[in-house]
């Protein structure tokens, strides 16, 4: 059953958002797409416009892999003042290319496009950044006012480290500074992002986000808060943080710009986890993105933490779950309100999510008789009050907690229209 109100392909698989853009009233949402087969490989860039952020239209693939490389994760920019050369207002598309050759090679590379990101043409010069390494990964590229240049930060994923490039063109980069690993959880470093975002209440913070691959807490996606002074991020020495606790959220980007009210940009992640992805069962496409959501910063006890809260547009028509017994529809919403509940969803099938909130702590837990590598359980305390909100859909739940503090993604594979609910208090 496909996702009523979540990106999917119609087939094929998709992982990492890449390319976000916003251009002349379209949000573009470049991904990984494999155009030959449900399963990773032949890395393409596929792509979907909205102009409501509710529905999505799937256009055809706008870069694809070739003999000599795939094209793997990186981000998009308007090039307004044609500082590259291609135009103004040129759609310039930074990617790294997976060369498949002896030894293996990774390099960034860019590609422009003329006419709204329909189609692109490589660089002649490409690759722009090659350091002669198999791990050099996820360029995530945005315009830096106060210095009047690009930034791009990229991840040296072997060495779970990032670096921070400078340029005035997007074609030749500088060296500015690297973001240590040094105390992070778990390894291979993907998907970074450098971003500047809004603290609730007034100010600004930056955010580094890094995915981490293999032993990361939570989905992988972890995150500091520091200061960027156009140069070097400077963390803010609370340590590490956990952006989403389910298993899958990943490889989250932004869109920079625009942003709303309160200065908060939106992003999204990949609904996905590589350590299984690949044995879902088929179903003619493999994979969907989280719904857009907006990211801000609160300060609390605990520092400067993400807040993460879904964009409404994104869920205008869903159904209000009031009643939690019996078969409730699979695409709906729920707010969970008080201290100690549980809320049980089953299939029949020897499939259920298990949600519970006692003692200040959420406990998730995702059964799948069929599916045993999909077992998970977490336990993520809560510092507020505040409602649980769900957000169920054929495929996948979100659970956002602490006015957004709090996230928790989790792929189902639940069959049937409707879901067999049952909540204890
Ligand atoms: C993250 C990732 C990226 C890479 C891409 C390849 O999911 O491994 O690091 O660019 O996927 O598909």
């Amino acid at each position: 059953m496909r996702p009523r109100y979540h990106y999917a392909p119609a087939s094929n698989w998709l992982s990492d958002p890449n390319g976000l853009v916003h251009h002349d009233g379209e949000w573009h949402l470049f991904y990984q797409y494999n155009p030959q087969g449900e399963d990773w490989g032949h890395m393409s860039w596929g792509h979907a416009v909205s102009r409501d952020l509710a529905h999505w239209e799937e256009l055809p693939v706008a870069l694809r892999d070739d003999a000599r490389h795939m094209i793997f994760s990186g981000s998009a920019v308007i090039d307004v003042a044609n500082t590259a050369g291609f135009g103004a207002n040129a759609m310039v598309a930074l990617y790294t290319g997976a060369m498949t050759g002896e030894p293996p090679r990774q390099v960034q590379c860019i590609a422009a496009s003329t006419d709204a990101g329909r189609t692109f043409a490589a660089y002649p010069g490409n690759p722009v950044l090659d350091l002669g390494l198999a791990d050099f990964r996820d360029p995530n590229v945005f315009w830096h006012d106060a210095s009047q240049r690009w930034i791009m930060v990229v991840a040296l994923s072997a060495d779970n480290s990032a670096l921070i490039y400078g340029s005035a063109n997007l074609k030749d980069w500088d060296r500015l500074s690297a973001i240590s690993g040094a105390g992070a959880p778990g390894e291979v470093w993907e998907c970074p992002l450098l971003i500047e975002l809004p603290v609730a209440g007034g100010g600004t913070r930056w955010l580094f986000k890094v995915d981490v691959l293999q032993g990361g807490p939570g989905s992988g996606a972890i995150y500091l808060t520091g200061s960027f002074d156009g140069e070097s991020f400077q963390p803010d020495g609370e340590g590490w943080k956990v952006a989403d606790w389910g298993a899958d959220f990943y490889a989250a980007i932004a869109w920079h710009e625009p942003r709303d009210a309160q200065g908060r940009p939106l992003w999204i992640g990949w609904m996905g986890n590589h350590a299984y992805q690949g044995r879902l069962p088929a179903k003619g496409w493999r994979g969907a993105m989280s719904l857009p959501r907006r990211i801000g910063l609160r300060k609390t006890a605990a520092g400067h933490v993400l807040c993460q809260e879904v964009v409404a547009e994104a869920a205008a028509d869903l159904p209000e779950l009031r009643e939690y017994s019996g078969a409730v529809p699979i695409a709906s919403h729920a707010r969970m309100e008080g201290e100690d509940w549980r809320i049980v969803l089953e299939d029949g099938n020897g499939r259920a999510i298990d949600l519970m909130r006692q003692g200040g702590v959420l406990r998730a837990r995702r059964m799948d008789e069929s599916n045993p590598f999909l077992d998970a359980i977490r336990d993520v305390p809560l510092a507020s009050h505040a409602p649980v909100e769900l957000w169920l859909d054929a495929g996948s739940i979100e659970v956002m907690a602490d006015d957004g503090a709090v996230s928790l993604t989790l792929q189902h594979c639940f069959s049937g229209e409707t879901i067999d609910c049952r909540v204890e208090v």
